[in-house]
């Protein structure tokens, strides 16, 4: 059974064919070429930027913003990568409107296949564990059905309906999910 690991090294071989076929760790914009090209250049710097990101986040319209403690984890079956999941320790004002506690993606071969769900669950298990949080929020566009099915397989409950405040005419769904 595939589980959430923190990225090393070994895994980057696999991640970086996931890269090739379109996923991104990033829901709101794709990998580029030059990020990729990077990548492979310099695995293990990417490796530590993983685990340990820098304390600016670059906000999905460019400018910098401060970066809530977070924790990102990979989900991986032996050395393949299927998908990962960001988990975010706090909220932030920007956070709260759009982004919440945990975003997560899987590899586009890999969809389709129980994945998300089964990662969502892994990720609520880590917060239960790791962080004194007694719930956690997640945000998802309304056409994004695959990703609204995830959320309300993990008990995921309705907060409200709001603007997608980075992706102009798209609205999208607030959810809570209870620890
Ligand atoms: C959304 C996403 C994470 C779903 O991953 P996945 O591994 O395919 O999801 P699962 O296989 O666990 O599917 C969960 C449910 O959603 C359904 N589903 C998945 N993708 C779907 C799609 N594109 N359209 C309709 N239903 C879909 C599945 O059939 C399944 O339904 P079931 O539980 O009733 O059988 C994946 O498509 C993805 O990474 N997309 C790009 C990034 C993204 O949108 N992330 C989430 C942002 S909120």
């Amino acid at each position: 059974m595939p589980s959430l690991v923190r990225a090393e090294l070994a895994y980057i071989p696999s991640f970086l064919e996931a890269l090739r076929e379109g996923f991104s760790r990033d829901n709101l914009r794709p990998t580029t070429a030059d990020e990729i090209a990077q990548i492979e250049r310099e695995p293990a710097w990417f490796v530590r930027q993983v685990n340990h990101p820098p304390r600016q986040v670059v906000l999905p319209d460019g400018t910098l913003g401060e970066r809530v403690p977070a924790t990102e984890l990979w989900y991986m079956d032996g050395a393949t990568f299927l998908g990962s999941v960001g988990i975010r320790h706090e909220l932030n004002a920007i956070l709260e409107s759009w982004g919440g506690h945990i975003g997560y993606a899987v590899r586009p071969s890999a969809q389709r296949q129980g994945h998300a769900s089964a990662m969502l669950a892994q990720a609520l298990d880590h917060v239960r564990a790791n962080l004194p949080l007694k719930r956690v929020m997640l945000t998802v566009n309304l056409d994004n059905e695959g990703s609204i099915r995830v959320i309300e397989k993990n008990g995921g409950v309705l907060r409200d309906e709001v603007d997608n405040p980075w992706v102009a005419g798209v609205r999208g769904r607030r959810y809570w999910i209870d620890l």
